[in-house]
């Protein structure tokens, strides 16, 4: 198997005063290498935690984690020391923020802050860093990169300070990039340039991306596989297309049916109803079905197992849509 990302069984808790939260509960993934999979699902049904557990920058305590495997390059994540981990977070795998403004240096103008990327990571000088840093900001779409390389993050729009985390995040030619809610903070035009520049960065580069969303239009033009998440745990997962065309979760149709454009009418149209359970009182059975039109009695009493369902698809549903 030649998985550049193989994660099985991660579970991630938080010891808090109101009970225990049960934030990732026995997530399954690989990501090949150059390929982009997406997670999808509503606030608060793990993606951050899950992806921060990838790169082992939860802190702990409060978060306990353990997984069965987490390799990443043929390393064992789980045996790494942090002093290891930080080294594989600086040359192989980095992370895009949603908030770029938090994730940028304030008193530090955009261009130093990529030159010491590149000085960290390779033997440029300050010279090289500099016109390396120049040719990066040009790579995304930062017009008169000359002149923004000496901006503050402040100087420039949300787009372009995202632009600037993307640069930073393909400086060091990582095999894999994890990119958090990348584009949420940004208007629906600036979102799909800067999702432009991703794919482009990521197709040239031969980079494996793991994009993480609520929303589903956004991994439409850009995943390979798509794993829909749920209170913690992968309810749904398979190829983009398969994804769009036959939902086979009434929460991934739920989720598709408030993406517009792309929902098939000859579908059953759900709409999502109520909000997610809270981590502290997760329901019965299976967690959807506080909310599910489908639901039965067998839903209120066991939780679905994920199944292999072929076509590279798994589902945990007692009542798939379209039948099996
Ligand atoms: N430090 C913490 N202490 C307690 N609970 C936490 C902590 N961090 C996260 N959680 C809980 O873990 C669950 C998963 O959170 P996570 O941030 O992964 O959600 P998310 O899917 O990324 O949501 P969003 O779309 O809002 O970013 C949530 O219920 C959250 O409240
Ligand atoms: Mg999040």
């Amino acid at each position: 198997m030649n998985e550049l990302l193989n994660v099985r069984n991660l579970k991630v808790i938080f010891p808090t005063e109101r009970g225990i939260v049960r934030a990732v509960e026995g997530v399954d993934l690989h990501v090949k290498p150059g390929e982009c999979i997406a997670i999808v699902g509503e606030s608060g049904c793990g993606k951050s935690v899950t992806s921060l557990a990838m790169m082992k920058l939860l802190s702990s305590p409060p978060a306990l984690m353990q997984a069965d495997e987490m390799t990443f390059d043929g390393k064992n994540l789980l045996q790494l020391s942090e002093k290891q981990m930080l080294d594989i977070r600086g040359k192989d795998m980095s992370m895009i923020f949603q908030d770029a403004l938090t994730a940028l240096n304030p008193v530090m103008t955009i261009g130093r802050q990529l030159d010491e990327m590149f000085m960290r990571h390779t033997n440029m000088t300050r010279k090289e860093a500099m016109s390396a840093s120049i040719n990066a900001l040009h790579l995304v779409g930062v017009p008169g990169p000359e002149r923004r390389y000496f901006d503050y993050p402040h100087q420039l729009s949300g787009g372009m300070r995202q632009r600037v985390l993307i640069a930073m995040a393909f400086a060091i030619k990582p095999k894999l990039i994890i990119a958090d809610e990348p584009t949420t903070a940004l208007d629906v035009t600036i979102q799909a340039q800067v999702l432009d520049v991703l794919r482009k960065l990521q197709k040239e580069n031969g980079t494996a991306l793991i994009l993480i969303t609520h929303d589903l239009s956004v991994v439409a033009h850009m995943a390979d596989r798509v794993y829909v998440m749920y209170c913690g745990k992968i309810v749904e997962h398979a190829p983009l297309r398969d994804l769009f065309t036959h939902p086979k979760h009434p929460y991934t149709q739920g989720l598709l049916s408030s993406v517009p454009h792309l929902s098939d009418e000859s579908n059953r149209f759900v709409q999502i109803p109520d909000n997610v359970p809270s981590p502290l009182k997760k329901p019965s059975g299976c967690y959807f079905h506080t909310r599910c039109a489908y639901c039965t009695q067998e839903c209120k009493e066991r939780m679905p197992r994920l199944t292999d369902i072929g076509g590279d698809r798994m589902l945990r549903c007692h009542h798939p849509l379209g039948g099996e």
